[in-house]
C-alpha cells in the first residue's frame, strides 16, 4: 500500500524531491482577470449575413455583439495574459504555482493541450498542467477539483482558467447557433484564504449523457450542432435544481446570496432562471449583451465584470452555476475574499 505521506503533492518534473505535505486549508479565489479579443461581430452584421432579423436574435438571446478572435490570435496567448494578470493581482509569484488548470474545448491544437503552453508562458515552470473537458461546466468543474487540492493540502497555489474561442467551432451559416457564441478567457488564482474572508463552499456537479446529441460536435465537420429548445429546457431546469442543491449543501437560502453568476448561455435562459427562482434582477449578473456565450469562460468573465462594476465586494456570497454539453451542470457557493489590488 502507498504511504500517503509520500504522495501528498505533485512531484516536480525537474526530478527535485517533492516538498513536504502542505497543511489542509480553506480554499478561496484570490483574484480574477479577463481577456477578450478586441474584434467584435455585431448582431446586426450577423443577421444581415444570415438573412434573418436582428430583433429576432436579440429578443431570443439578449446578445447584441460578441468578441471574435482573429485567425492569428491564439487562445493560449489570451489565457496566458489573463493568467498573468490574475497572478499579479493576487500577488502570487508564477514560480510558486503548483497546478495550472485550463477548462476549454477549443485549445489551439488538438495536441498539446492548452495548460502546459499557458503554464510555460506565465512562468509557472514548477506547475503541473491539465486541460479540463466539461464544456460550459468546465470552469466550475475546475473550481471543484482545484479547491479540493487546496483543501487537502495537495497544492497551495492554482491558476484556473476558463478559456474558449467558441467561434472557431461555430457554423457561421447556421442561424440556430451562430448568434449565440463569442470568444473570451477568464482566470482566477486559487489558494488558501489569506484572512477571515474568502471560501469555496460545496460544489454540486451533475451529468446526464442521454442528452449528448443535443449539443454535439462531430469529428467529421467539427462544427457545433444544437437542439436549441431541448438545451433551453434542460439548462433552466438543471441550473435551477443545482442552485437549490448547492444552497442546501452550504446551509444557505436564496436570500443569503448577494450575487448570482450563472453561465452566460443566453439572456432568455438567465431571465427564465431568475423568474423560476424569483431572483431580483439587481443580484443577477447579466453580461451576455456584449460578450455572447464563451462556454468555459463565462463564469470568470461574469466575476471579473461584477468586480469591475463594484458589485463584488469582499465578503460577498456568490452563487455560481453552469450548464453545458454532455449534459453537464453544477452549482456552488463562494465567499469572495477580494482581489489583491481591487
Ligand atoms: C437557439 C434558440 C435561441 C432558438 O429559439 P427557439 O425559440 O427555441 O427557436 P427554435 O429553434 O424552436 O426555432 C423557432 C423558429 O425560429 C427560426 N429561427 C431559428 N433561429 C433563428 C434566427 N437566428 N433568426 C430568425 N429565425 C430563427 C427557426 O428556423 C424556427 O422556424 P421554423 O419553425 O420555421 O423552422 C433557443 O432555443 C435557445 O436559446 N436555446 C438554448 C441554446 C443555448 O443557450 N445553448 C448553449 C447552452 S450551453
Amino acid at each position: 500500500m502507498l504511504d500517503p505521506s509520500r504522495v501528498d503533492r505533485h512531484t516536480h518534473a525537474t526530478g527535485e524531491p517533492a516538498p513536504s505535505a502542505l497543511a489542509p486549508a480553506r480554499p478561496a479565489i484570490l483574484s480574477v482577470a479577463a481577456e477578450v479579443p478586441s474584434s467584435r461581430v455585431t448582431t446586426a452584421q450577423l443577421a444581415e449575413r444570415l438573412g434573418v432579423s436582428e430583433d429576432w436574435i436579440v429578443s431570443r438571446t439578449g446578445i447584441r455583439a460578441r468578441p471574435v478572435a482573429a485567425d492569428d490570435e491564439r487562445l493560449s496567448e489570451f489565457a496566458a495574459r489573463a493568467g498573468s494578470a490574475a497572478l499579479h493581482r493576487a500577488g502570487v509569484d508564477p514560480a510558486d504555482v503548483d497546478l495550472v488548470l485550463v477548462a476549454t474545448l477549443t485549445q489551439d491544437e488538438l495536441m498539446p493541450n492548452a495548460a502546459p503552453i499557458v503554464a510555460h508562458a506565465v512562468g509557472a515552470d514548477r506547475a503541473g498542467a491539465i486541460d479540463l473537458g466539461a464544456a460550459c461546466t468546465g470552469f466550475l468543474s475546475g473550481l471543484s477539483l482545484g479547491a479540493a487540492q487546496i483543501e487537502t493540502g495537495r497544492a497551495d497555489r492554482i491558476l484556473l482558467i476558463g478559456a474558449d474561442f467558441t467561434t472557431r467551432i461555430v457554423d457561421w451559416e447556421d442561424k440556430r447557433t451562430a448568434p449565440l457564441f463569442g470568444d473570451g478567457v477568464g482566470a482566477v488564482v486559487l489558494g488558501p484564504a489569506t484572512g477571515e474572508l474568502g471560501s469555496i463552499g460545496p460544489i454540486v456537479l451533475g451529468a446526464d449523457g442521454s442528452g449528448a446529441a443535443a449539443i454535439h460536435i462531430a469529428h467529421t465537420d467539427r462544427k457545433l450542432r444544437m437542439d436549441g429548445p431541448e438545451v433551453y429546457r434542460n439548462a433552466v431546469a438543471r441550473m435551477g435544481e443545482a442552485t437549490l442543491a448547492a444552497l442546501a449543501g452550504a446551509g444557505l437560502t436564496l436570500e443569503d446570496i448577494d450575487l448570482f453568476v450563472y453561465h452566460q448561455a443566453n439572456g432568455r435562459i438567465l431571465r427564465a432562471l431568475a423568474e423560476k427562482l424569483q431572483l431580483p434582477s439587481d443580484r443577477v449578473v447579466d453580461v451576455i449583451e456584449n460578450l455572447g456565450n464563451s462556454s468555459a469562460a463565462t463564469l470568470p468573465l461574469g466575476l471579473a465584470a461584477a468586480e469591475d462594476e463594484g458589485r463584488l465586494k469582499a465578503g460577498a456570497r456568490v452563487l455560481l452555476s453552469a450548464f453545458g454539453a454532455g449534459f453537464t451542470w453544477g452549482a456552488g457557493v463562494i465567499e469572495w475574499g477580494g482581489s489583491g489590488d481591487a
